[in-house]
């Protein structure tokens, strides 16, 4: 059984209705087997340390570096000192607008690896790869090019399929589009990485999930969770989501 997870990604947001009263509520969620994990931008990662038992905190980056003269960075070990679990390595917002290419990207897993902390390595095509045809091309090269020997003994590397056209529009893949690009990724998992990586790294799908949505999702994309966005600053909406995943 691979670990099924709930990832919410406030980007550089913080929930309107205030962040005690959103963990408050989120930590309220009948238990089940999906991993809650937020990631808020790095001040406001302490109080997601400190919030109900059942919610984990994730970064949303990290530095590639352990320590020194790089102003700006924070690194691995930090945030693992701080008790956060989870760093999102590689998010699309992260490629695009700040040029965070794959050699620097397999640093940051490198790091993230070391430092103990369990990466959630995005991926994701661009409209022209999908008009193009060349998904499967694209998603196998990204994967490909972070290889580290640290996934060796590594303990989970958590993928999410981030197809870039589909985040923060509104524009969400269906399930069944979902599904067979996760069949890729498994195929280049198995191809470049340790074999075991094939079966055992839990995919989540994010790009405009929402509750209307992630049924299909659910239902028809076989998925092992979400990274949530826009919908994940209301906590309202992330615990319909997370509701809708119990049902599986
Ligand atoms: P979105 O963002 O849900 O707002 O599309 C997802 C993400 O960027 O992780």
């Amino acid at each position: 059984m691979r670990n099924r997870y709930l990832i919410a990604n406030w980007k550089m947001n913080l929930p309107p209705e205030g962040m005690r009263p959103y963990l408050d509520a989120v930590g309220r969620a009948e238990m089940n087997d999906v991993e809650i994990v937020v990631a808020p931008p790095f001040p406001y990662l302490r109080d997601v340390t400190r919030a109900p038992d059942r919610i984990f905190a994730g970064a949303q980056n990290c530095a590639d570096q352990k320590s020194g003269a790089f102003t700006g960075e924070v690194s691995a070990w930090m945030l693992q000192e701080l008790g956060v679990r989870y760093a999102l390595v590689g998010h699309s917002e992260r490629r695009a607008l700040y040029g965070e290419t794959d050699a620097l990207l397999q640093r940051k897993l490198t790091a993230a690896l070391e430092a103990n902390l369990t990466p959630v390595l995005c991926v994701g095509e661009d409209l022209r790869v999908r008009e193009a045809g060349h998904v499967a091309r694209h998603l196998a090269e990204q994967i490909r090019a972070v290889t580290t020997p640290a996934l060796e003994s590594a303990r989970e590397v958590v993928i999410a399929y981030e197809p870039v056209w589909a985040i923060g529009t509104g524009r969400s893949a269906s399930g069944a589009m979902v599904a067979e690009t996760v069949a890729d990724i498994r195929d280049a998992l198995a191809r470049f990485w340790p074999v075991r990586y094939r079966d055992d790294a839990p995919i989540l799908y994010g790009g405009s999930v929402t509750p209307d949505n992630v049924t299909d999702l659910q239902t028809n994309g076989g998925m092992d969770g979400y990274l949530v966005g826009g919908a994940s600053l209301s906590s309202e909406k992330f615990l319909a989501i997370f509701d809708a995943m119990k049902v599986s």
